[in-house]
């Protein structure tokens, strides 16, 4: 049941199981850093800086990669400083042992859900702060998912910059409420894995990582837009990416790292280096670089690194200011002190050395293995009401779900098993195998170092076998792929009273995918199965992103559900939806095409002589903003399954159409008031871009006979007249996700902030609302609003 308090901080209750958890997230959250605090940290800050000789200051904004984390900063024992551990990643404790695999990053965004956004992002600081980790690498906003087939986009959240902010935001404060560090990654333009950076020819010419060239209205409206969040959140430190921007590389490109992040942006945290994507030294320093990871890896033979000794003679020398040094240690240590790690925070897990040693192949069999510390309380709750809530259910035929009581139900697939080869760690040779990584066994993360150690995995098929026991109904199953793609599956009597297929895509930091359509021969395995079970073929996929679905279609096939990346809980979560014991309520965040060439963006991957010349890899983001749905709509395709579309077992009606206010009287200027000059000394930017300016009210009520939840969409679009073209048909801007009892209504209001009804004006690089009228839009999808209002800003 939710209350929802309509004030400027929304105050919910939110029953979960049963307990009653209060959660103070509303759509307008206040600033996650409180400057007076920050000041005391920094005092604490220079305070420890001015008894550091240049060679401990040089080792701080050092990393190692030899330490007891993965990435480390070394202590200073003369000072009682314990040094930083940094560990992987968005989703997990990356390579940790006793630890939780969450549902991906676009698993929680599909919940649309800010409460379970913020709880997952507490669960996650949780494990961080449990293994003795400061600093998580995490959450990331880049890739924001350019590229349908980008390796990394399940890491992230959604392809639209509204829906990522809002996850950015809270999975920050959940992170950071534990008293552990996020690090928003991977900053900027960073949206595919080929050649995502630097490469040596056979001959031993360097060819440079691929360029994003990004407008400046392109990258402050889509790709900087959720980093804003992030910023405004509070995040303790950003991660610069691989690849260059405009020609420079990300980690030492000085109008995005001071000119943007740092200035317009006013991050007063640190900016650290993707792992090697640091190319120089004090040039990098001046372009705003705080911290070099992975540091020196002589021993690992990795090469040798720009900062460290280098730093030390640049001071010396004069290249390198003793004030930036000093900016660049408070920038780092003013968030260790901030969130209070200087006072009792845990050890490093003594497991930690060796389980990175056991990844890298470097421990031995027989060595003995301390007992590591287990800190994955009862988050397994959380994570099958996560993975749950972050199911889409895209098509439901004749009520074909939820199943009630079959007699016999068959199960297909390689994804519907338990994993053949261990848990399915990335570090597992199987899971490495491009393209499709390992064959039988269900997918719960994609790969690289947003996966993670599963604990346990509960498959599709265990839980469905587990829950037929309790009905006394028969479960019959085939997961051999190979079987199933050719036809030549024999051992299925009697005719299952539904057939459920599961079916996987693999994804993976450091390579892209290379198809559009879930692995393993998919479409045939579909196809095939529901020719023989005919009307009753439900679809599940576990996917690190967008599919094309030629199956869709088949009139045999009467269910399909996406299921995402689901974490260690997947095979109850999906059985929680399958019976009815969890009333579907994802949302797409992203489009899924009718045909793959719907997609308008794709992946540069240069083949042939050109592949080894640096000026060849330039990626022209030169559709702008018109990615994904902003694409589909400026274009007018219509989409399979729009971005924001899910149905449930129960419906949902709007009614008393959509009313607007402006909540302030007086003029409205176009451009937002200023602060100090222009100084933005304010952590997001200039505070008048959240000011709320407009208020969208409507109300929705529960029109089935099932109690569930829907998420009431709101969108914005500024009039095509006033505004430069390249300018999207519409955009999101609102939403919340409403539980409702069978015939249960309920008001929902949806604050618009300046920024919400801004767009980024190039020329006086300042956001300005335009003239003459902004429609705004309610409804359930990006193609259901079934109600809008035309208001004047100005
Ligand atoms: C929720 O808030 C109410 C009122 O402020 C308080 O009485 C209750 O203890 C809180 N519950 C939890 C679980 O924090
Ligand atoms: C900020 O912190 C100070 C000092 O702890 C406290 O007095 C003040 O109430 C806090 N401000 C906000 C807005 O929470
Ligand atoms: C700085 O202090 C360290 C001890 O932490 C010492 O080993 C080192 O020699 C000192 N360096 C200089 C330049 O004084
Ligand atoms: C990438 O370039 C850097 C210098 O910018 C060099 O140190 C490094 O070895 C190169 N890496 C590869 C894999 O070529
Ligand atoms: C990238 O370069 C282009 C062309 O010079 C420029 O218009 C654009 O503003 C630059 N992008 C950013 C983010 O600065
Ligand atoms: C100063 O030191 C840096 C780092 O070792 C070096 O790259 C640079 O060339 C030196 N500059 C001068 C003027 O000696
Ligand atoms: C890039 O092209 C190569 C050579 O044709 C191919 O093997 C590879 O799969 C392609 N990569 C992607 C991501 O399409
Ligand atoms: C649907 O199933 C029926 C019965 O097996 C079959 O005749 C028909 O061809 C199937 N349709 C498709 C599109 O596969
Ligand atoms: C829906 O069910 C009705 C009645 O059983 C049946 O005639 C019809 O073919 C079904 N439609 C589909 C698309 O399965
Ligand atoms: C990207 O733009 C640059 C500069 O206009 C051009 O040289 C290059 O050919 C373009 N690259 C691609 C892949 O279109
Ligand atoms: C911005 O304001 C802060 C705090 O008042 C001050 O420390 C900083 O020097 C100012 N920066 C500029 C560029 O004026
Ligand atoms: C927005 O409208 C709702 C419904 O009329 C109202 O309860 C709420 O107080 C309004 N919020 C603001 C900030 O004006």
């Amino acid at each position: 049941m939710f209350i929802l308090a309509l004030s400027l901080l929304h105050i919910w209750m939110f029953l979960t199981s049963g307990v009653a958890q209060n959660v103070s997230i509303g759509a307008l959250l206040p600033p996650g850093i409180n400057s007076t605090q920050w000041t005391i940290a920094a005092s604490k800050a220079d305070k420890f800086i001015s008894q550091l000789n240049l060679t401990e200051k040089a080792g701080i904004v050092t990393g190692e990669l030899t330490g007891t984390c993965l990435e480390y900063v070394a202590p200073i024992e003369r000072l009682g400083f314990p040094g930083l551990c940094l560990a992987d990643g968005p989703a997990a404790i990356h390579l940790a042992d006793k630890a939780s695999v969450l549902p991906a990053g676009l698993t929680a965004a599909a919940t649309w859900d800010r409460n379970l956004l913020y709880q997952r992002g507490l669960a996650l600081g949780a494990e961080f702060r449990g293994k003795g980790a400061n600093i998580a690498l995490g959450p990331v906003a880049g890739p924001l998912g350019r590229n349908p087939l980008g390796g990394r986009n399940w890491e992230g959240f959604s392809r639209d910059p509204y829906l990522t902010g809002v996850a950015m935001d809270l999975t920050i404060r959940g992170v950071q409420d534990n008293g552990v560090q996020a690090c928003a990654k991977h900053y900027i333009g960073y949206e595919q894995e080929t050649q995502r950076s630097n490469t040596t020819t056979a001959d031993g010419k360097n060819v440079d990582g691929y360029s994003s060239n990004i407008d400046d209205r392109t990258l402050h409206e889509l790709y900087l837009w959720p980093f804003a969040d992030a910023v405004r959140a509070g995040v303790a430190s950003v991660m610069c990416s691989y690849n260059r921007l405009n020609l420079t590389y990300s980690c030492e490109n000085s109008h995005s790292l001071n000119g943007i992040l740092k200035g317009e942006l006013g991050f007063r945290g640190f900016v650290m280096s993707g792992f090697f994507a640091t190319h120089s030294g004090v040039k990098s320093v001046l372009a705003g670089l705080d911290m070099d990871m992975p540091g020196p890896t002589a021993e690992t033979n990795l090469g040798e690194t720009f900062f460290g000794p280098n730093i030390v003679s640049a001071v010396q020398n004069g290249s390198l200011s003793e004030a930036r040094m000093d900016d660049m240690l408070r920038r780092i240590l003013t968030p260790y002190y901030y969130l209070g790690q200087d006072k009792n925070y845990p050890s490093v897990d003594p497991t930690t050395e060796l389980v990175i040693a056991a990844n890298y192949g470097l421990l031995p069999v027989d060595t003995p293995t301390p007992s590591g510390r287990n800190v994955r309380s009862d988050h397994a709750r959380l994570i099958r009401q996560l993975a749950a809530s972050g199911t889409v259910l895209l098509k439901n035929v004749n009520s074909t779900l939820p199943l009630r009581s079959p007699q016999v139900i068959g199960v297909f697939g390689n994804d519907a098993a338990d994993v053949s080869d261990g848990l399915a760690f990335d570090g597992s040779t199987g899971s490495l195998t491009p393209p499709f990584g390992f064959n039988i066994g269900t997918l719960t993360i994609g790969g690289g170092s947003g996966g993670g150690r599963n604990p346990y995995i509960v498959s599709p098929l265990e839980a469905i076998k587990a829950r037929a026991r309790q009905d006394g109904s028969r479960v019959l199953y085939v997961t051999d792929n190979s079987l199933l793609a050719q036809d030549v599956f024999t051992s299925v009597y009697p005719s299952p009273d539904v057939c459920l297929v599961f079916l996987k895509t693999w994804s993976r930091e450091g390579a892209d995918r290379i198809a559009f359509e879930a692995d393993y021969d998919s479409t045939a395995v579909v196809n095939n199965v529901a020719a023989r079970c005919p009307q009753r073929t439900v679809v599940i996929t576990h996917s690190g992103g967008i599919n094309t679905t030629p199956w869709a279609t088949n009139p045999n096939v009467t269910a399909i559900l996406a299921a995402h990346y689901p974490g260690q809980e997947s095979g109850n979560s999906i059985v929680d939806v399958l019976y009815g014991d969890v009333n579907p309520s994802g949302r797409l965040p992203y489009t899924i095409a009718q045909q793959e060439a719907d997609y308008n963006t794709q992946i540069l991957n240069i083949t042939g002589p050109e592949a080894e010349e640096s000026w060849a890899w330039q990626v022209n983001f030169t559709e702008g903003q018109f990615i994904d749905y902003r694409h589909f709509d400026a274009k007018n395709i219509t989409p399979l399954y729009e971005f924001g579309y899910g149905l449930s077992y129960t419906t949902f009606a709007l009614e008393n159409g959509l009313s607007v206010s402006r909540t302030s009287r007086g003029a409205i200027s176009p451009f937002p008031p200023t602060i100090n000059n222009n100084n933005n000394t304010s952590a997001g930017g200039n505070p008048a871009l959240w000011t709320q300016l407009l208020n969208a009210t409507t109300t929705v009520g529960n029109t089935g006979s099932i109690a569930g939840s829907t998420v009431v969409q709101l969108y914005v679009s500024l009039p095509q007249d006033a505004v430069p073209s390249g300018t999207p048909v519409r955009v999101l801007r609102g939403f919340e996700k409403i539980y409702l009892e069978p015939g249960a209504r309920q008001t929902v209001s949806f604050p618009l902030t300046r920024r919400d009804v801004s767009s980024w004006d190039v020329e006086s690089q300042n956001w300005r609302i335009p003239e003459g009228n902004i429609s705004v839009h309610v409804g359930f999808s990006s193609r259901d609003l079934p109600y809008h209002t035309a208001v004047r800003v100005l």
